[in-house]
Formats: structure tokens, C-alpha cells, sequence
């Protein structure tokens, strides 16, 4: 793959800041799905329709139309828009519907408990943050908005590398746990530095995402980036302190080309070990064989992933792939799963195929987009309510009640 728009899909720097508007609509699929065209915002971006944005969410998809109605279409593309085709993004949704549920009757339950224990921390609900990037050009207000959500609903929020604002910086939004999701600088010198900030900064885990760089038409034709003042407080937010204001925006694009490392490997994890005493967790993953070597190297979560279609098209519904990956973690490790999320029924599913919990990554972005932290907190409690519904319905009154019975899988068959 073409070298620099690998890194610029890391740190979100295209080369240009032209958006060509005429080719943004393009659209293709129930993600994302056509507009009636771009509308012109006061600052004279484009903008998508707010015709179709509903006035109160009371579903995930809600917040999708309501972040339309608000953002460039540029920036609304790069949250929603999958890989090339976008099959691997629509299966992460369409899979979950293929699954089934099948209640058992009279079983007396008419309140549950949400409360579960991730990686040895209470939290209130199985459904937390996943890594986004770029928050600052959802919201003003970015990842220190989401933190402060997550906080108040009491649930992980996993902190990208290019959240947008600095560790510390979200560290001090909010009590709330969280966990560090690392993109590797080359320079050895300068993971260490991060890694040890963000343990000072008291995250919980870090999280080492491993399928990286992104490939999607969508970004590519809207010429998406981050603007330079962004993406230098980026870079020097990571650590990189020769980035500098004074340089010229090509300049620090081609520092940001260089500065990180997309050649990791197994061994990667031994020095991340030796220098760090948090939790490691893994996220990536499909494939059994994978999870039992993240097990046989002490990794203590894996998540189950595959960059919610935003990586390589064709891959499999992360869904699909999470019971061979439980039943090689064997109980070892904890798993969890992200990637199509849209209902408490998805979450109900994926707790019943073997996840202790799940992630969530475009609806909060959207929600973020829409609404910044209240926009976030409601999206968390749409997602506590149905979850709590489905539980009802399903006689169970813990988490722990969740179990395979529960669902008819037939995730297998039937694909696109
Ligand atoms: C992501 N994702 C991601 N993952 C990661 O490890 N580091 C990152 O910086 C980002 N950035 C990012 C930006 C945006 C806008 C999105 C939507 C996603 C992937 C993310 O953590 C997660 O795997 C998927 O979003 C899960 O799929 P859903 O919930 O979006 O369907």
C-alpha cells in the first residue's frame, strides 16, 4: 500500500484540505444511505440535509441523521464511510439481525441488573467507548465531551492516540475509567515516554490495535484531512516536540509520515510488557489461531474486530468470528467485540456468544457530532435501555444470566 496515505489514515492528515464536493455523495448502502445533495453551511462548507434528522433519538441510527444535518460532509463521511465496497461494514450490521433470540417463558424477571466487571473494574453497563480519532472535528469539545459521558454513565471509555487532545488532557475531564489505545511511534524513545504518561495519568489498560490503516474511497474523493493546527498539536500532544507551529503543513505531513511504526509483530507486546505493569489487551483480532497466541503471551483482553469495515472490505462480520475466538481464549483472557453495534439486542447477542462486553464506535461519534456530551450520554442510555428491555424479556436479571441458549446463530449462512 501507497506509503503516506497509510500514515495520513493514522493521523488523518490528506495532503489537501480541498473538499470536492461534487463526488462526495456517492453512496451505497444502508450505512449510508443517498441525500438529496450537499447544502451550503454559513462557512460555506457543504453540508448534508437535515430534512431526514428526527427531532428526539430514541434509536442509535437517530443521532446518524442528526450528525448529517450538522457536519461537513467530509468529516460525516470519515466517521460513517467503510472500506472500498463497504461489504465488510454492512455485514458488521446485517449479521447481528441474522442472529436470533428465542426467550423463555414466565420466567418471573421484571428488573436486571447491568452491572458487570471489566478487566477488574465495575462498570455499569457492558458497552463501552471504542478508540475514535479525531474528536475535536466532531465537536468542540472532542474526547474531553465523551470522557466526560462515559464518566457519568459508568463505562470505559478506550482513548485513541489521535483522539485529539492530549492524555492527561482527557485523564482530567473525568473520573471515569479508561483505557489507552496505542498507535506505536517509531521512535522507541517516545512510546516509552506516552506509555509512562499514560500510566501517571491512571488509565486502566492499554489496548495495542493491530489491524491498521485505513482505506476508503469516501476520504480519499473528499480529500479528507486534519487542518495543520490539528494536526501538529497531534503530533505534539503524542510527544513529538520537534513539531513545531513554525513548520510548513507539508513539512509536518512528512514528519507524521515517518513518525510511525506499521511494521509491528508479535514481539512488540514482550517490550511493551517489560515497560509497562498495566493490562494488555489486543484489538483486531478474528482468527482462533491469533487469539490463542495473544493468550500464550499473557495478553489479558482481546477484542474481536475488524476496524468497523474501515480497513480491508471482504473481511468478515466481526460477530460471525467471535465464538471460534471465545472458544480459543478458553477462558484465559477476557474477549470482547466491536464493530455494528446498533442495538441493546446486538450487546444481549454478543454477551450471549461469549463477550464480556462490547464497543461502540460510530454511534458515539455521531451522537458526539450531534450533541456533544449530552448527545453521548444518550446514546449510552438508548443502548442501557433496550439492553435492559431485551434482558427482561429474556429472564435474565444479571449479566451473568446471558447465556448461548439464549440465541439461535446461524451467523454463517446467508452472507451479503
Ligand atoms: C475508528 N476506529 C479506531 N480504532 C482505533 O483503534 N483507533 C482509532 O483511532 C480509531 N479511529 C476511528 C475513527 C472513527 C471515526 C471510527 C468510526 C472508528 C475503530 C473503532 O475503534 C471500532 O473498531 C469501530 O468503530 C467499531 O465499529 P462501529 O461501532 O463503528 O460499527
Amino acid at each position: 500500500m501507497n506509503r503516506r496515505i497509510f500514515t495520513q489514515m493514522i493521523s488523518l492528515a490528506a495532503g489537501s484540505t480541498v473538499v470536492l464536493q461534487a463526488d462526495a455523495q456517492e453512496r451505497s448502502d444502508e450505512e449510508n444511505p443517498p441525500t438529496d445533495g450537499p447544502k451550503s453551511d454559513e462557512a460555506g462548507g457543504p453540508r448534508h440535509a437535515a430534512l431526514d434528522a428526527p427531532r428526539e433519538p430514541v434509536k442509535v441510527e437517530d443521532f446518524k441523521a442528526l450528525a448529517k444535518a450538522k457536519l461537513p460532509t467530509a468529516t460525516f463521511d470519515y466517521i460513517t464511510t467503510g472500506s472500498a465496497d463497504e461489504i465488510t461494514l454492512r455485514q458488521n450490521v446485517k449479521a447481528f439481525r441474522r442472529i436470533k433470540i428465542l426467550p423463555p417463558l414466565l420466567t418471573g424477571v421484571s428488573e436486571a441488573d447491568l452491572s458487570t466487571i471489566v478487566l477488574n473494574q465495575p462498570v455499569a453497563l457492558p458497552v463501552l467507548l471504542a478508540p475514535v480519532a479525531a474528536q475535536r472535528m466532531y465537536h468542540p469539545r472532542g474526547a474531553l465531551a465523551a470522557a466526560r459521558a462515559a464518566g457519568a454513565a459508568r463505562t470505559i471509555f478506550a482513548v485513541s492516540s489521535s483522539a485529539g487532545h492530549s492524555v492527561e488532557q482527557i485523564a482530567g475531564a473525568s473520573e471515569g475509567p479508561k483505557w489507552f489505545q496505542l498507535y506505536v511511534p517509531k521512535d522507541r524513545a517516545v512510546a516509552r515516554r506516552l506509555v509512562e504518561r499514560v500510566e501517571r495519568a491512571g488509565y486502566q489498560a492499554i489496548v495495542v490495535t493491530v489491524d491498521l490503516g485505513e482505506w476508503k474511497d469516501a476520504d480519499r474523493r473528499n480529500r479528507f484531512a486534519l487542518p495543520k493546527e490539528m494536526l501538529v498539536r497531534h503530533l505534539r500532544d503524542v510527544g513529538f516536540d520537534q513539531v513545531t507551529e513554525e513548520m510548513s503543513y507539508q513539512d509536518v505531513l512528512d514528519f507524521n509520515e515517518r513518525a510511525w511504526d506499521l511494521s509491528l509483530s508479535w514481539e512488540f507486546f514482550d517490550w511493551l510488557r517489560s515497560i509497562t505493569t498495566l493490562p494488555l489487551l489486543i484489538k483486531g483480532v478474528l482468527r482462533g489461531e491469533d487469539a490463542r497466541k495473544a493468550v500464550s503471551i499473557g495478553l489479558e483482553g482481546v477484542i474481536v474486530s475488524n476496524h468497523g469495515g474501515r480497513k480491508l472490505d471482504g473481511m468478515p462480520a466481526s460477530i460471525t468470528m467471535l465464538p471460534g475466538v471465545v472458544e480459543a481464549v478458553d477462558g484465559r483472557a477476557e474477549v470482547y467485540l466491536d464493530g455494528g453495534v446498533r442495538r441493546g439486542t446486538d450487546v444481549l447477542k454478543a454477551l450471549a456468544l461469549g463477550a464480556k462486553a462490547v464497543l461502540i464506535g460510530r454511534p458515539y461519534a455521531w451522537a458526539l457530532a450531534a450533541d456533544g456530551e449530552d448527545g453521548v450520554r444518550k446514546v449510552i442510555e438508548l443502548l442501557r435501555e433496550e439492553l435492559l428491555n431485551a434482558m427482561i424479556a429474556t429472564g435474565c436479571a444479571k449479566i451473568r444470566e446471558i447465556r448461548p441458549s439464549l440465541v439461535m446463530n446461524d451467523t454463517s449462512r446467508g452472507q451479503e
